[in-house]
């Protein structure tokens, strides 16, 4: 790092669509590259590292902001999505972050708005078939945002495997510029995927939802010891989840990573994907592992 000073500047905050464009076309102007970072804030060190990838690549990162109402659906946790903007700007200190888009709803959902992106199969099942609705809400925000940054790069988390490959669907089918980058999902160190959902966690909760990488790891150990067969591996991760307490299960399945396609038999790069519940809250995570059982980084087979 050149210059620290620099570096640890605050971000700059807009929150119209248009301050967004007129920084942006200033930096671009300047020959910057242009890194967006999508969120709904509630911060965590899952999301930095996103804002760490960008910063080390472009010459401008963003930092999007905005809890996206139509990508909820009817009775999920919209209204209770925890919004904690001034600490979310106190965590990006640091970060190499240069601006934060924190909109208003009415400012991205103008007076109307009727538009609605829709992404076929890929979104079909798991997230799409549990939260009708949830990716095209998705898939539109993220259009929205891509047309207002033009970034050069959008990044986004393993976390959420299928958000990621329905958005990359959508920048290849729809011709948008720019490259969708999949970074690893962060986690606590025993394990827990980062969310910003686990600050709904109960103490018992937290413990029991260590089942969900338990089961996950599980199904990499039985691949690594020379199961082939998805069917014992899937009734093993059910088992797992419900040993920790786990449930209902939304699904616990076993895919191929490109077109999430469902498989018999493990013959390659397998992703195995869990969404289930500690409690009222809605647990998904993911991993994706090869022939051994070893970790693959997404970014090395997609
Ligand atoms: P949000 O859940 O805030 O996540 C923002 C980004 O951070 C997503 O790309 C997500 O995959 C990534 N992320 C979340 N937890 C992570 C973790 N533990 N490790 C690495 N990355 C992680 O996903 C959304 O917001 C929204 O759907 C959005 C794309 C912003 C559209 O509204």
């Amino acid at each position: 790092m050149t210059n620290p000073n620099l570096a640890d500047a605050p971000p700059v905050v807009v929150s119209q669509p248009h301050e967004l464009r007129d920084v942006i076309a200033l930096a671009r102007h300047a020959g910057k590259r242009i890194g967006l970072v999508p969120t709904m804030g509630a911060l965590h060190a899952g999301h930095l590292s996103l804002a760490d990838a960008s910063a080390a690549e472009c010459g401008l990162t963003v930092v999007t902001i905005f809890v996206n109402p139509t990508q909820f659906g009817a009775g999920e946790d919209f209204d209770r999505y925890p919004r904690t903007l001034e600490r979310d700007l106190e965590l990006l200190a640091g970060h190499g972050v240069d601006v934060v888009f924190a909109p208003s709803r009415e400012s991205i959902y103008r007076p109307g708005h009727a538009t609605r992106v829709e992404v076929d199969r890929v979104s079909a099942e798991f997230e799409g078939r549990c939260r009708p609705g949830h990716f095209s809400g998705v898939a539109t925000i993220v259009l929205k945002l891509l047309q207002l940054a033009a970034p050069d790069v959008a990044y986004f988390g393993q976390k959420d495997f299928q958000q990621c490959a329905v958005i990359r669907r959508m920048v290849e089918d729809l011709d948008v510029p720019g490259v969708v980058h999949m970074l690893p999902t962060v986690r606590e160190p025993d394990g827990l995927a980062m969310s910003s959902r686990n600050a709904y966690l109960s103490p018992a909760e937290r413990q029991q939802a260590l089942g969900v990488i338990e089961a996950l790891r599980s199904a990499a150990a039985m691949v690594a010891a020379g199961e082939r067969a998805a069917e014992p591996i899937i009734r093993t991760m059910r088992e797992r989840l419900r040993a920790a307490g786990l449930g209902p299960i939304d699904y616990a399945a076993l895919v191929e990573p490109r077109e999430l396609g469902p498989i018999q038999t493990v013959t390659g790069p397998t992703l195995a994907l869990i969404a289930t519940h500690a409690g009222l809250t809605r647990l998904i995570d993911n991993l994706l592992f090869g022939l051994h059982g070893e970790e693959l980084d997404s970014a090395a087979i997609l």
